[in-house]
């Protein structure tokens, strides 16, 4: 089934996380006991359905704001029998509010908007929890921004740039950069006297 859904999604073009990403992540899911998770991007819900099937414990909220992805995901995780444990949400990332803490918040959306996204849902984070982020050498180009023609891109480049170098100054976390990993993964651990 599941295999389906990712031979669908690549076969339509639905950007969905990279086999060595996916890997780090459900070995960072175990290693530091991740249950409680929210994602920002569902997409057709292959991420959040690779996370749920690696611990029966793992409860997810995960939000899109594409309807027919949103409907997608929404068949998926059914097929899959994990509606119970899997709330996909209609939304744009920005509107959407929840007191619910989280050990675990994926960021796998709009990139441009990562600083926005880590400082809405800071307070939605456990003391210790961690903030994930994908794409963050962007096929490589944030080494040689310069050589890039395309303005929006170039100014989307910047943008992760920008925010990488801004958590490395924010002393609320502790950053781990994995550079190597998929398309570069950074992870935020808020430290535990950050109120
Ligand atoms: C890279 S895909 C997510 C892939 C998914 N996490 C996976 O690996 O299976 C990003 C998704 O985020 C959605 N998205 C982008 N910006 C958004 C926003 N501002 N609010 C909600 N969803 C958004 C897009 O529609 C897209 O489906």
């Amino acid at each position: 089934m599941i295999e389906e859904i990712k031979k669908d999604a690549l076969e339509k073009g639905v950007p969905i996380i990279k086999d060595e990403g996916l890997a780090f992540l459900l070995n960072f899911i175990d290693q530091h006991h991740c249950k409680d998770i929210l994602e920002l991007g569902t997409a057709v819900g292959y991420s959040a359905i690779m996370m749920a099937n690696s611990d029966p414990d793992i409860m997810i909220d995960t939000i899109e704001k594409n309807e027919d992805m949103y409907n997608q995901a929404v068949n998926n995780i059914k097929d899959c029998g994990l509606e119970d444990r899997i709330e996909v949400h209609l939304s744009a990332i920005e509107d959407f509010k929840t007191a619910k803490m989280y050990d675990l918040i994926f960021i796998d959306a709009a990139k441009a908007q990562y600083g926005r996204y880590m400082e809405m849902f800071l307070n939605n984070l456990k003391d210790n929890g961690y903030m994930l982020f994908d794409n963050m050498v962007f096929h490589g180009l944030v080494e040689e921004p310069e050589k890039i023609t395309s303005r929006n891109l170039r100014n989307l480049v910047k943008k992760i740039i920008k925010f990488r170098e801004m958590v490395q100054n924010d002393n609320r976390f502790d950053i781990m950069m994995f550079d190597n990993v998929g398309d570069g993964i950074l992870v935020l651990n808020r430290r535990k006297s950050e109120t």
